[in-house]
């Protein structure tokens, strides 16, 4: 298992580091530093964690039937309970459950459907999805669906559904209007609630997309464990409250150790890659496979395009076509900074590993339908502050100099594109959301900016300024806050307003 011993401020501009509490004990089980120059069989298994489950059973072809599924590799999925096309129904519900991320470490977390991921939804664009909750914690909780433009009232916001009480039951019911991955996440206390195990993927299928070999849905995420294996307490350090939890080990697919995929050379997969951590902005490579990037939190790209280095902020989502082209254990790799000494360095992990078996074929290149690009002028402007100060109980973060406020930070017009300014005055950065829209990123050469395509969230980075161009079309009231969890609960969480045109 991938223990980190000493945990990984992240690499801000500012570099602030510190030694996370709760990981002192070095019960590194293997050498996580292993050089991954060397991505032969000699990596030793115990390095690594991958997801579970196995390739789908394959479903029989009826006559006239369309092709089969293409097989998932992905935690469980949902059933639907309604067979009608069009409309995706399930039975959703969160309790208390003994969550198992490895054969030696379990700890009492909470669960969808006694899974951690939960189910994985999968509809196709326009689809009907109801959702029927049931809420068995001994807490309040909501669930938000992050990144999909629905209605207001079905968006989990507290300040509009009155937060779904122990007991009782709630039915979301939407139309999904975009194809996509997104994700799905408490939004009452979520810095405890997401942490302890209750979060799962969205799939939205585009019948106009090609079909890979394979799709794999690999979240990733990290969890902050004592040295006795429980979840560390929540908020009560000072790095945490600053920085955002950084858990020292790292979960794919809720697992910590789990089953490499399979694989064969020729074959092109798509992988659906989300980060679900509260605070972790992860930093990605794809090693012995070819890899392009396909689509993000919007979905469909206006174009692929390849790189070496994935930059993910917490809450965003990457869609990528693999390619296998040679034999070999194929590597999606995590670039985690990690205190050595008085020291941050690189480490170089494995998150998931498919082992891609010899055979004589070239993987194609799919040929992904190409969205245009959306050209309107921006007609407003807004800006957000971001700051940090001492409140009389602690540490607050702050937009636009209040924490938790309740005006509304910014009213818009449906239809309007903003240019929305975001302002960093403090070093720790912050992965900023918007609910119910997209936006694209005015790049300006940083890793940060350079991230093409329709996003929700953007990694705004220490003492600096990132732009986004924000298509503000999804009419009613909304959350915006930093998807650093820890940061929404200390204060940096606000809504904004759009007004329905007429
Ligand atoms: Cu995933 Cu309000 O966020
Ligand atoms: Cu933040």
């Amino acid at each position: 298992m991938i223990r980190l011993a000493s945990v990984c401020a992240p690499l801000t501009a500012a570099l602030v580091l510190f030694a996370t509490v709760g990981c002192d004990d070095g019960s590194a089980g293997s050498d996580p530093a292993e050089s991954l120059d060397d991505l032969g069989t000699s990596v030793p298994d115990a390095a690594f964690a991958a997801p579970d489950g196995a390739l789908a059973e394959p479903v029989d072809a009826t006559p006239d039937a369309a092709p089969p599924p293409v097989p998932f590799v992905e935690p469980a999925p949902a059933t639907d309970l309604d067979a009608a096309d069009g409309i995706v129904e399930l039975n959703l519900t969160a309790s208390a459950a003994l969550v198992s991320v490895s054969d030696d470490l379990r700890y009492s977390g909470l669960a969808y459907n006694g899974q951690v991921p939960g189910p994985t939804l999968h509809a196709t664009v326009g689809d009907t999805l109801v959702v029927h909750f049931t809420n068995d914690l001994d807490e309040p909780t909501t669930v938000h669906w992050h990144g999909l433009r629905i209605p207001d009232d079905m968006d989990g916001n507290p300040r509009i559904q009155h937060p779904v009480q122990p007991g009782e039951s709630f039915t979301y019911r939407f139309t999904l209007p975009d194809a996509g991955t997104f994700w799905y996440h408490p939004h009452v206390r979520s810095n405890e609630q997401v942490e302890k195990g209750l979060y799962g993927a969205i799939v939205v299928h585009d019948p106009a997309d090609p079909r890979p070999d394979a799709e794999r849905v690999l979240i990733l995420d990290d969890v902050l464990v004592d040295g006795r294996g429980a979840l560390y307490p929540f908020l009560t350090s000072h790095p945490e409250q600053m920085h955002g939890r950084h858990g020292n080990v790292l979960l794919t697919n809720g697992r910590a150790e789990p089953e490499p995929g399979e694989a064969r050379v020729g074959q092109v997969e798509r992988w659906r890659v989300i980060n679900t951590a509260n605070a972790r902005t992860m930093v990605l490579s794809v090693q012995r496979a070819r890899m392009r990037v396909v689509g993000t939190d919007g979905g469909a790209l206006t174009a692929p395009y390849t790189t070496d280095r994935l930059l993910v902020a917490v809450g965003q989502r990457y869609d990528l076509e693999i390619s296998y082209d040679r034999a070999g254990a194929a590597h999606l790799v995590s670039h985690v900074p990690v205190v050595e000494g008085d020291e941050v360095v690189e480490q170089a992990v494995s998150v998931y590993k498919v082992n891609v078996r010899a055979a004589d074929a070239t993987p194609p290149e799919l040929e992904w339908p190409a969205r245009a690009p959306i050209e309107r002028e921006p007609d407003v402007d807004a800006e957000l502050r971001f700051a940090v100060r001492n409140g009389p109980r602690g540490l607050e973060w702050t937009i636009n100099e209040q924490a938790m406020p309740m005006e509304p930070l910014m009213t818009f017009e449906q239809g309007q594109t903003v240019t929305l300014t975001l302002r960093n005055l403090a070093g720790p950065e912050h992965p900023f959301h918007l609910h119910g829209q997209f936006f694209e990123i005015v790049p300006d050469g940083r890793p940060e900016t350079e991230q093409p395509g329709l996003k929700d969230t953007v990694l705004v980075p220490g003492l600096s300024t990132v732009t986004v161009r924000a298509y503000v079309d999804n009419p009613g009231r909304w959350m915006a806050h930093c998807h650093i969890l820890e940061h929404a609960e200390l204060g940096m969480m606000g809504e904004f307003i759009v007004n329905p045109a007429e």
